[in-house]
């Protein structure tokens, strides 16, 4: 009946997409930007950070990876706690990606320690074997210029001190990828809010396991803890690994969650079977074998 009268018509198509670009498109404006979404802890990057931002966007990262982690469970369970639209205030433009060929880097500030980040950015394979990541070893030669971020300042608003601008002279491009790597996802303070917890009794389900099967797991231990305690345990970024000195309860835990904020990162997202085979490699190793 209505398409008979064409003026009528046309006049509720359009009042039902109004409606529907209103519920869509205006009001999460409104509501995103109360006052209750601000997250006192979210501060502006520094001058260094901002730098390195750009090289990000300069150089494609998003590409590869996302900036943004989703209330889903096993995004929670491999990233950390899922992305709040408050984080993303001096995100100028918005870096959340839409394509993983590596992974999510919104949580990655504290993760590793500055040294892992300086030698997985000049070579990513010599820290994670068979990652198809491009080597950035050449940022490390491009000083920055601290004149260009006099430029941004004014377009971002962002208040640097004469200092802080002073500051960037010296450093690399390098410096300052590494800066911007550490700094996202720590607005707020997820890794506390977050500890991960073991369900039920600990207990060794490979107690007693023969040596040749304790060496097929080397393989897990070479992938995942060589980069940064050393190929025989001997430590590099992080401690000589000596199992001796714990429990085997003890180490699956350290595993497990990691020592968060000291450069240890959780092995939760490799399941409970596998830190287990590391745990029996290591205290394997302790016994006093040779290699
Ligand atoms: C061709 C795709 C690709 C590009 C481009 C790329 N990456 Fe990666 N990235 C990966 C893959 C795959 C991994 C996972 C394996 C690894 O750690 O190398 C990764 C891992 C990482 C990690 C470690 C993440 C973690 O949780 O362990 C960081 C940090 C990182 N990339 C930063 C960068 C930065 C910064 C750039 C741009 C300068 C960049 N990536 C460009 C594919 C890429
Ligand atoms: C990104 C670097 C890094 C990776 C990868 C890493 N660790 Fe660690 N690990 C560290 C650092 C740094 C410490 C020291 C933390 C501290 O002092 O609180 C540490 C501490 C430890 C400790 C306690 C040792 C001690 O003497 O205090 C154990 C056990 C351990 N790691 C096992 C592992 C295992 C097993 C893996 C592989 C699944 C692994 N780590 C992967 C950096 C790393």
């Amino acid at each position: 009946m209505w398409e008979k009268k064409p003026i009528l018509f046309m006049l509720m198509a359009t009042g039902a997409i109004l409606v529907g670009t209103l519920i869509t498109m205006v009001l999460p404006f409104a509501w995103v930007n109360t006052e209750a979404d601000r997250i006192e802890t979210v501060s502006p990057y520094t001058a260094l950070q901002q730098e390195g931002r750009d090289i990000y966007i300069r150089e494609g990262c998003n590409n590869c990876h996302t900036q943004t982690v989703r209330p889903l469970v096993a995004e929670v369970l491999r990233y950390g706690d899922y992305s709040k639209s408050g984080e993303f205030v001096y995100d100028r433009p918005f870096l959340w990606g839409s394509k993983r060929t590596g992974p999510d880097l919104a949580r990655i500030g504290g993760k590793y320690p500055d040294e892992w980040h300086y030698k997985h950015m000049a070579s990513p394979r010599s820290m994670v074997p068979r990652t198809n990541m491009p080597a950035y070893a050449w940022l490390a030669d491009n000083k920055l210029d601290p004149q260009e971020i006099r430029h941004k300042m004014d377009v971002l608003g962002f208040p640097y001190t004469e200092e802080e601008i002073q500051g960037l002279a010296g450093k690399t491009e390098m410096d300052a990828i590494v800066a911007y790597m550490q700094k996202l996802g720590t607005g707020i303070p997820w890794q506390k809010a977050s500890t991960t917890t073991i369900v039920g009794e600990l207990k060794n389900p490979y107690a007693g396991a023969e040596r040749a099967t304790v060496e097929h797991w080397k393989r897990l231990y070479e992938d995942n803890c060589a980069a940064c305690h050393g190929k025989n345990m001997e430590g590099d970024i992080g401690p000589e690994l000596d199992g001796s000195a714990y429990e085997e309860n003890e180490l699956f835990e350290i595993i497990y969650k990691g020592i968060p904020d000291n450069g240890m990162p959780a092995f939760s997202s490799l399941g409970a079977d596998k830190d287990w085979k590391l745990v029996n490699f290591i205290k394997y190793h302790a016994q006093g074998e040779d290699h």
